[in-house]
């Protein structure tokens, strides 16, 4: 660990405010729908528990997410739900001609991703299914990364699961040397810092970085809305935004490389509650 790492990180137990780790609370949604934010971590995961990146962030924010009405995400999540419902591309199809209604079709299904895709060979999160299903289906266009329509679609399709746990299935084609893959990613010191995404978000989560509560990078609550850029944020970009930061060339969305760390962090989190839309800093 380079000294210079040393200067970023400020020992969480210096902040009165949070005592360094997780704060003990439980995040209920509305009063009624209790989330799993900690769990037993999954056989073979280098950590005793796994936990969300809701703990770490301030009460102001916890309480953006345990409440629909505040969560500035929910207005994605409608207006995910109309484009589902809306024609669009050449064969005269919405997303509902095929599938019905969203809230009956996709509930589980956002737990579930990425899956096995055996056509293209090759794991497909929910933004390759739906690019699938709107080029090969719909005679609609690709969806560019990021785009406003894709975010607020993926918003829509997770949080049909919400509360229901993260579980992907590795067995299927060839998932586990894409989670090999992804591990060996998410162990590799990279730039300057020579920072891996384990010195971050495994070694020192808990602790400080600038103002930041470092977690343990969690998935469960993708797409998120973020504070700081008021809009959501898609999983993809975060993984760039945080590579971006340890190093000069960071690989594109939807890349093998992401793919391979999709799968691999989305599995460190196994049994935790997806939260989409989470409220994050
Ligand atoms: C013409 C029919 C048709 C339309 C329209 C269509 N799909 Fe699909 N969709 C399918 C079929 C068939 C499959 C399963 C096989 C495949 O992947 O092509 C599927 C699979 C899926 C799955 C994966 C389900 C699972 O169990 O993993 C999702 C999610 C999905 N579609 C979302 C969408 C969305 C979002 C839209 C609108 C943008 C859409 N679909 C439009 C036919 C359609
Ligand atoms: C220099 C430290 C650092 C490194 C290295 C780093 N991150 Fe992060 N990451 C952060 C900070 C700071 C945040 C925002 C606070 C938090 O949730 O930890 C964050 C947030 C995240 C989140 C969102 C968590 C949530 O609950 O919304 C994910 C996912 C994530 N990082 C994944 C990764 C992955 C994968 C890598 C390796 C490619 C990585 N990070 C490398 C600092 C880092």
């Amino acid at each position: 660990m380079g000294a210079l790492l040393g200067g970023l990180l400020v020992a969480g137990v210096s902040c009165a405010a949070f005592a360094g780790g997780p704060v003990d609370e439980e995040l209920v949604i509305d009063g009624e729908l209790k989330i799993t934010t900690r769990t037993a971590a999954p056989e073979g995961h280098p950590l005793d528990e796994v936990i969300s990146g809701w703990h770490y962030r301030t009460k102001e924010t916890r309480e953006l997410e345990a409440d629909s009405f505040e969560n500035p995400g929910m207005l994605y999540v409608e207006r995910g739900e109309e484009i589902w419902n809306t024609v669009d591309g050449s064969s005269g199809k919405s997303c509902a001609s095929c599938h019905g209604d969203g809230q009956d079709f996709l509930k589980g299904i956002g737990a579930n991703y990425p899956k096995w895709n055996a056509a293209a060979n090759k794991p497909f999160n929910l933004e390759l299914q739906i690019n699938a299903c709107r080029e090969e289906h719909m005679g609609a266009k690709a969806y560019k990364f990021d785009a406003a329509d894709q975010k607020a679609l993926v918003t829509f399709i997770k949080h049909q699961s919400i509360g229901m746990p993260v579980g992907i299935d590795l067995s299927q084609g060839e998932m586990q040397t894409w989670w090999d893959k992804g591990k060996e990613t998410y162990y590799s010191r990279t730039g300057q810092l020579n920072l891996s995404c384990a010195t971050c978000h495994e070694d020192y989560n808990g602790n400080y970085i600038r103002a930041d509560h470092l977690s343990q990078g969690n998935v469960n609550g993708f797409p998120t809305y973020r504070l700081k850029q008021s809009a959501m944020v898609s999983l993809h970009n975060r993984f760039r935004g945080c590579i971006r930061d340890t190093r000069a060339e960071f690989p594109a969305a939807f890349s093998d490389e992401l793919m391979a760390l999709e799968v691999y962090v989305t599995w460190r989190g196994t049994g935790l509650s997806v939260e989409t839309p989470a409220v994050r800093q």
